[in-house]
């Protein structure tokens, strides 16, 4: 039997609360726009990714990008979590969390030699190559340090994951990985150059797939691929099958844990290899809410337009992707219902969190949540109109603490100088 799903965010007469702390005591304290994470959700989302694969050798390298916070992935680390950096600063983060090094794998198409050196003093589990001409360098590196650098290549499959295009990396189109084509070629590169060690292959092919075909078409071909390689002398155990896993924003119903690890038994399961997942999206989209307050209201013709103080600048998803995030009201919902266009402070009309809604009444001073803003939404925020980054909350049972400070007006310009002489 399984435990019913963890609900992170119940509503108690009628007032929105993080496990069992009301969201408005919170933002009474720390002020908004804020960020509050359950840890209860995420250590949900981790097991339940766990539990599926519990049957083989696998580690989950959760992929910090989506949400690099230190207390959030202190939190999943603990829990067993590797991580999936992409720069020296995730890197720098994933170790300052507490993270294993051996449970480290580093992906992304530009990895520069200082990148490379850290990671390996660090002793990461392995690198995913995006080019030959990065396999080179890493050989080295790696040589120059006296080091041998375990490797996989990130291998493009042209499988279209069927999600938005910026967020589409496994078609030829893409920058990402090598074409599986030119795959054999490459390895033996790699096992002619004395400072890298081959152990697996690697396949992301997207971010927000609600449907397993991708999946497993993608892992059919990295299937081929790895017989084929082994038959070339290759000894491949590992195989990295990315993240990507969807989540609901609105009506979509993304393959569950267990549907996902068949697939992937499925496919790769008689190869033995240990697998590493990168998901991201899957862990922490849905432990996190993004609360804003209504600054003002006013209406054209065609618009009814609720100012928040919220902005692009603290939640991109809904600017750069047109994006589907729900908002509810923080309070409990007020009479009367109306389409509005909820709006962020920012100078630009792509400054939106949500879109033609219909929506209870708002007042000025209300609180209004944005959901599945766990994964990619503090991340991606930035300075942009001079607005201080916000604050973030992690919160467990009826306790919280503040796990990142709002920034401050001195944050703003740290680091910046007025040469006078010049
Ligand atoms: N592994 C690699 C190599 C990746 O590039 C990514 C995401 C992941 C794992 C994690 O994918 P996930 O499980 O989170 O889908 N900013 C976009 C998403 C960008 C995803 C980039 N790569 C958004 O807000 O939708």
């Amino acid at each position: 039997m399984s435990n019913p799903p963890f609900e992170a965010f119940p509503r108690r007469d009628g007032n929105l609360h993080v496990e069992d702390v009301p969201v408005a005591e919170i933002a009474a304290q720390t002020g908004t726009p804020v960020y509050l994470y359950s840890a209860g959700a995420l250590e949900a989302a981790h097991d339940a990714l766990a539990a599926a694969f519990a049957g083989r050798p696998h580690v989950i390298c959760y992929a910090i990008k989506a949400n690099m916070n230190l207390a959030v992935v202190s939190t999943l680390v603990k829990r067993g979590a590797g991580v999936d950096v992409t720069s020296r600063g995730e890197l720098f983060r994933a170790l300052r969390a507490g993270a294993d090094a051996s449970k480290i794998v580093y992906s992304g198409v530009g990895k520069r030699d200082d990148e490379i050196q850290a990671a390996l003093e660090a002793g990461i589990k392995m690198f995913n190559v995006e080019s030959r001409g990065e396999l080179r360098h890493i050989d080295s590196v790696a040589g120059s340090l006296g080091v041998r650098a375990p490797v996989a290549f990130r291998v493009n499959p042209d499988v279209d994951p069927k999600t938005h295009p910026y967020i589409s990396t496994g078609l030829k189109t893409s920058k990402f990985g090598i074409p599986i084509g030119e795959a054999v070629e490459a390895y033996a590169e790699a096992k002619a150059l004395s400072h890298v060690d081959v152990r697996g292959v690697d396949c992301h092919i997207g971010s927000q797939l609600v449907s397993i075909d991708p999946f497993a078409d993608a892992l059919a071909l990295v299937r081929n691929l790895v017989v084929e390689l082994r038959a070339a002398g290759h000894a491949i155990d590992v195989i990295d099958v990315g993240g990507g896993l969807g989540v609901t924003y609105a009506e979509e119903v993304p393959p569950s844990p267990a549907e996902y690890a068949a697939a992937v038994e499925g496919s790769v399961g008689d190869l033995d290899c240990e697998i590493v997942l990168e998901p991201g999206r899957s862990i922490t989209a849905n432990a996190g809410i993004f609360v804003t307050q209504v600054l003002y209201q006013k209406g054209t013709d065609d618009k009814h337009f609720v100012i928040v103080d919220g902005a692009m600048n603290d939640l991109l998803r809904p600017a750069l992707y047109g994006s589907y995030q729900r908002v509810e009201p923080v309070g409990p919902a007020r009479g009367g219902v109306q389409k509005i266009d909820i709006v962020g402070p920012v100078c630009e009309s792509g400054d939106f969190l949500a879109k033609d809604r219909s929506f209870p009444r708002v007042e000025e001073g209300d609180l209004l949540a944005v959901r599945s803003a766990g994964a990619y939404g503090f991340a991606m925020s930035s300075n942009y109109n001079g607005r201080p980054r916000a604050a973030e909350v992690l919160v467990r049972g009826d306790q919280y603490r503040v796990v990142r400070e709002r920034e401050s007006l001195e944050d703003l310009i740290r680091g910046e100088t007025i040469p006078e002489d010049l």
